[in-house]
């Protein structure tokens, strides 16, 4: 598979395609199964900016596809290969089952603490998700950038002004100290959901090979667009 492309797709079919220890770095994050509907009506923005048609995967369902794609991650991972996977709480057992049975060393467990989550009546407002760093043996890459970096992550959303957008784009911000911490130039990074291409256009940006697979095919033409721009 030629490097610097999105591919159009579901993972679970051209994942058994790609070679193994053929990958340094994995950032991806799957769709969460939490009935998401990626509705309009669902955001405080403008609707007319949002594109709907995420794929969601219902929750009984969910532990198989993890097992799914977690192992063969795992496989196309080159020895001194890392993985970061984010997840909601909903599931997230699924997700630590997965990588517990893929064989991954479970070398972090990060939290990401966002700045707004939906609004509760009677419950605690959601505003962070759990960022699990995954390596195959003791020879990863880390980059130790800052002298003391600690686990918990506070970082942004962005907010797009008046630009399309998919209702759970990354920030670029998490997305670059993840490349950063665990890659170094020219290598290749995979993500395997990579929704409107963030994983892709952060790599671009900071010389790094990527893979993106997505199923949503607006989500890839959205990409595109951003990978024309970066
Ligand atoms: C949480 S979003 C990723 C967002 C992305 N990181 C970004 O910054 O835009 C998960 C994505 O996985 C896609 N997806 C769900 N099932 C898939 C599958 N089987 N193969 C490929 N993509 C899939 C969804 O359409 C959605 O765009």
């Amino acid at each position: 598979m030629k490097p610097n492309q999105i591919i159009h797709g579901d993972a679970m079919n051209i994942l058994p395609s790609l070679k193994d220890k053929s990958v340094d770095l994995v950032i991806t994050d799957p769709p969460f199964a939490i009935d998401f509907k990626a509705r309009k009506a669902n955001y405080n923005r403008k609707y007319k900016n949002v594109l709907e048609g995420y794929n969601e995967i219902p929750s009984s369902e969910y532990l198989e596809f993890s097992l799914n794609w977690i192992k063969q991650i795992e496989r196309i991972l080159k020895k001194s290969g890392s993985a970061y996977i984010i997840s909601g709480w909903t599931n997230l057992k699924d997700i630590l089952i997965a990588v517990e049975k893929a064989g991954f060393i479970l070398l972090n467990h990060i939290i990401w603490k966002y700045q707004f989550g939906v609004f509760t009546r009677k419950k605690f407002v959601t505003s962070h998700y759990h960022i699990l760093l995954c390596v195959k043996s003791k020879d990863y890459v880390f980059n130790k950038i800052d002298h003391y970096p600690e686990d918990v992550w506070a970082i942004k959303r962005e907010y797009w002004h008046n630009k399309l957008k998919t209702p759970t784009k990354l920030p670029a911000d998490l997305v670059k100290k993840m490349l950063l911490y665990s890659s170094r130039e020219g290598d290749l990074v995979l993500d395997p959901f990579s929704g409107s291409g963030t994983v892709p256009v952060c790599c671009r940006q900071l010389k790094r090979k990527f893979l993106g697979i997505e199923i949503n095919k607006d989500y890839v033409n959205l990409s595109h667009e951003r990978l024309r721009d970066s």
